[in-house]
């Protein structure tokens, strides 16, 4: 039996290996380096880097049939050209296609290029150079950091008084200005070999901390996976006006894409139009949407095998530290993972003399399913109600914006 390495140690990682572990593909799956809930599903290993060489060393070590990178990071920094040039194989785009999520600048650049819809938008060299702009967007303008920046480099300022009191904290380096858009979220993500996409289920991710989309943005406190969130048509109008022309203009540019793209979209009475791209499967969406995947993931990687999603919605609500998403507080005692009838995916977890406790901003993501949406969530609900750890906040309303599709 071959093996499999996936690259990364959060939620979306812990839902991969939860899965691989599942195929039938795979005799032993690996994860570097890992997290204590993916230690149940794979065997956790630290490479002597954080680095692709590191990576690569280590999937040389295994003997590893394919390799699944989780996270961006590695990604931008060359992992996929590394192994392929080493004849490994990965998923996931070069660095020079992993451009499309490392810089905003070069995004916004590319979808123009490719004739993607996406909001109006021009890209300045510094904070400073923005104040002058600012004005002919009208408010509420987006002000975008160039660079990675974990989903917390973006700011939708309501007035001029609060865009001028937010671009000096933003990084130095390129700011996109970007036209505000308004309408619903959905993050749509397809997997692609370079010309062809196969597109997954539709998810929605709820970005702010609180309910009702209050406060600041996180990485994602909760996501559902549903069959209504986008019709038929609207899926083949996605693919034909964002996926298609984002995956020729690549190969046009010789950077083909490959691996996960995702396009975080605004659904606008004008069409859907690109908020972002990203190169790699959202979290947590990934937990929702591999929690409600059928088919065989190992067999999806290496023998095209098509996506079959079972028919039941299914919801991740993720469970946050003191303070998130600010100054997080870790080594807070997790109880009650024992009697939650849930799955629950680990994201920033450590186990220190043999009690499990915090260490991230989002520490678990409880994910359950049931026969119609309303009923995923109340089972989602219920089992989140088994744990606790002092600081523990969560959204209470995650996947309620589904419900009137039902
Ligand atoms: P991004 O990292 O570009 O996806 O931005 C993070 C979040 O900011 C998005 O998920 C949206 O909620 C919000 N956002 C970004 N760009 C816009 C825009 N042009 N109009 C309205 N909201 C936006
Ligand atoms: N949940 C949003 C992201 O993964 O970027």
């Amino acid at each position: 039996m071959q093996n499999v390495l996936v690259i990364g140690g959060g939620g979306r990682e812990h839902a991969l290996c939860w899965k691989l572990a599942q195929s039938h593909l795979f005799g032993g799956v690996y994860a570097a380096p890992g997290n204590p809930g993916i230690a149940i599903a794979a065997r956790c290993l630290s490479p002597s880097t954080l680095t692709p060489s590191g990576y690569l060393t280590l999937a040389e070590e295994l003997d590893v049939a394919l390799t699944v990178v989780g996270p961006e990071a590695p990604l931008v920094d060359g992992i996929v050209d590394i192994f392929r040039a080493a004849g490994r194989r990965i998923i996931g785009p070069t660095a020079a296609a992993a451009r499309l999520e490392g810089s905003k600048a070069f995004s916004k650049d590319f979808m123009m290029r490719a004739g993607v819809p996406t909001a109006r938008a021009i890209t300045v060299p510094s904070p400073h150079d923005a104040i002058s702009h600012i004005d002919s967007f009208g408010f509420p303008v987006v002000l975008k950091a160039d660079g990675l920046a974990a989903g917390k480099g973006v700011i939708i300022a309501a007035d001029r008084a609060q865009a001028l009191d937010a671009l000096p904290k933003l990084p130095p380096g390129p700011v996109v200005i970007e036209q505000y858009l308004q309408g619903e979220e959905v993050s749509f993500i397809v997997l692609a070999d370079g010309l062809t996409a196969r597109p997954l289920a539709a998810t929605q991710d709820h970005k702010a901390v609180g309910d009702n989309d209050s406060g600041p943005n996180t990485g994602g406190m909760g996501a559902y996976c549903d069959g209504r969130i986008l019709t038929e048509a609207q899926s083949t109008d996605i693919m034909n006006s964002v996926v298609h022309p984002t995956l020729a203009q690549m190969a046009a540019d010789g950077t083909p894409f490959t691996g996960f793209l995702y396009a975080g979209l605004m659904m606008t009475p004008d069409g859907p139009k690109v908020l972002e791209f990203n190169v790699r499967l959202g979290d947590p969406e990934a937990q929702s949407l591999i929690h409600r995947l059928d088919s065989d993931l190992g067999a999806v990687f290496l023998e095209n095998e098509p996506l079959r999603w079972k028919p039941d919605p299914s919801v991740c609500v993720i469970l946050a530290a003191h303070g998130y998403p600010g100054q997080v507080r870790t080594g807070d005692i997790i109880s009650g993972l024992e009697t939650c009838p849930a799955t629950v995916f680990h994201s920033g977890t450590r186990l220190s003399a043999n009690a499990l406790t915090t260490d991230g901003g989002r520490v678990l993501g409880v994910t359950a399913s049931g026969p119609d949406l309303q009923t995923a969530i109340r089972n989602t609900y219920s089992a989140v109600n088994h744990i606790s750890f002092s600081g523990m906040h969560f959204r209470t309303d995650i996947g309620r914006k589904g419900l009137k599709r039902w």
